[in-house]
């Protein structure tokens, strides 16, 4: 009998969710692929800085290392473009076209090169009147330009919110959702709505029924500061934000840096595990011609991939922020009859050697009785059994994080 009731509510939360969210099939799990801009900005120098610049050149050899070099097999499948793609003007039919300089074949082919190689293709537009960089935005151009980009056969649209009224953007992005569906074409909506609103002063039940991801904070920056500033938040945040995120709608702390200039391999390892926690999408903006082994190995770690990509798309939550400077998380994770749990233990200290911490898994509201098997994600080692009182010692590296995987077991 209770099987039944359980039955029929899991069902109606089914029906309930999906008429409440975006319904365009996509980003059932958290998206994962190449995001230009936290790495080459908008550098449009291709007289003396070739190799960097934004242009097809640019977008065609990373397609060609996510193809070749084993990131789509991983799941790494959107390559995006972002900000400074444009011409400075519309044309005379006010469409938007690319920089003829740079990306001389066009969007269109640039598209059909990277469906050649089964990849996705994502482009930037700005709900405003110009983009960040200043060029042209998208307010009175909505319909015609997601008729645009639907043409061209682009996959995701991250709209940024530069240059508009925030009050603009609770109809605007709404507004570019429809007409993107009218297409016919089922594209990704990365929205930078929140963002701009001040993070928590959004409607999420709207968010979820327009976008399929948005920005909620800041522009992530190459340093460890700004990663640790962007953990904080969540986590501080995180009774507005965790019940936002799901299957099809996401909320997102923004790109990976691992593998660009300043994180050390530990830190590299915590935003990793971190954006895994975080049920974030994982949109690395590195330069994967030159990217070293070690980053490579922690950004294609198939155990922590599959710890974001998790079927139950639960957003994990800060369980003890401590007066030591530990931080414990947790996710739940889908598993065949009881619930199984990443644990990620992050180190906020800097003195010199790994700090030892311990904790039940009954201080971390892991309550089946019978206990938890224990693994590392990252080295594979298993802890063993802990019931709830068992103490579980962990340690963990400065600025680093102990990824743990734990599952219920006699
Ligand atoms: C458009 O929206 C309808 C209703 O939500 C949905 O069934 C359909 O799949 C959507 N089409 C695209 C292309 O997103
Ligand atoms: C194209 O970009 C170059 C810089 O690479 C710039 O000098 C030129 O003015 C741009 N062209 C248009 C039409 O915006
Ligand atoms: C924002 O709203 C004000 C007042 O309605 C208007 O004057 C201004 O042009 C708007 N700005 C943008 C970027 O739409
Ligand atoms: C932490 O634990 C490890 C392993 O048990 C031990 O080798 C190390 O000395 C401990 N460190 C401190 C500072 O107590």
């Amino acid at each position: 009998m209770w099987k039944a009731v359980v039955t029929a509510a899991v069902a109606l939360a089914l029906l309930l969710c999906q008429s409440s969210s975006l319904d365009n099939g996509l980003a059932r799990t958290p998206p994962m692929g190449w995001l230009a801009w936290e790495r080459f900005r908008c550098n449009v120098d291709c007289v003396d800085d070739p190799y960097n610049c934004i242009s097809e050149h640019l977008f065609m050899q990373m397609a060609d290392r996510l193809a070749e070099d084993g990131w789509k097999d991983a799941g790494y499948d959107h390559i995006t473009i972002d900000d400074c793609w444009m011409s400075m003007e519309r044309d005379d039919q006010g469409n938007l076209y690319a920089n003829k300089t740079r990306f001389p074949n066009g969007i269109k082919k640039l598209a059909d090169y990277v469906h050649s190689k089964g990849l996705k293709l994502g482009i930037y537009l700005d709900f405003g009147t110009h983009t960040c960089g200043g060029y042209p935005g998208s307010i009175k151009y909505l319909q015609q330009d997601a008729e645009t980009i639907a043409g061209w056969g682009i996959d995701l649209l991250k709209m940024d919110g530069c240059y508009a009224n925030v009050s603009d953007m609770s109809w605007g992005y709404p507004d570019m959702e429809q007409y993107m569906n009218k297409t016919g074409r089922p594209i990704l909506f990365s929205c930078s709505w929140p963002a701009y609103a001040g993070g928590i002063k959004v409607d999420y039940s709207s968010l979820e029924k327009h976008c399929n991801m948005w920005r909620n904070y800041d522009d992530i920056q190459d340093s460890w500061d700004s990663v640790t500033g962007i953990i904080d938040w969540y986590g501080d945040n995180q009774n507005i934000l965790a019940p936002a995120a799901g299957p099809g709608h996401w909320n997102d702390p923004d790109m990976l840096i691992v593998g660009d200039y300043s994180l050390s391999y530990e830190e590299s390892k915590a935003q990793m595990a971190m954006w895994a926690i975080l049920a974030a999408p994982l949109f690395m903006s590195n330069d994967l011609r030159s990217i070293s082994a070690e980053a490579r190995s922690i950004l294609m770690n198939k155990e922590v991939i599959r710890i974001s990509q998790d079927s139950l798309g639960m957003q994990g939550r800060r369980i003890i922020k401590g007066e030591d400077k530990i931080e414990v998380w947790t996710r739940e994770i889908e598993s065949p009859f009881l619930p199984s749990y990443a644990i990620a233990f992050l180190n906020r200290r800097a003195d010199g050697e790994p700090y030892n911490y311990t904790v039940t898994l009954g201080d971390l509201n892991l309550f089946q009785y019978m206990g938890y098997a224990i693994e590392d994600v990252f080295t594979g080692y298993e802890y063993g059994h802990y019931d709830l009182y068992r103490e579980l010692t962990v340690s963990i590296a400065p600025n680093g994080v102990v990824l743990l995987y734990a599952y219920p077991s006699k």
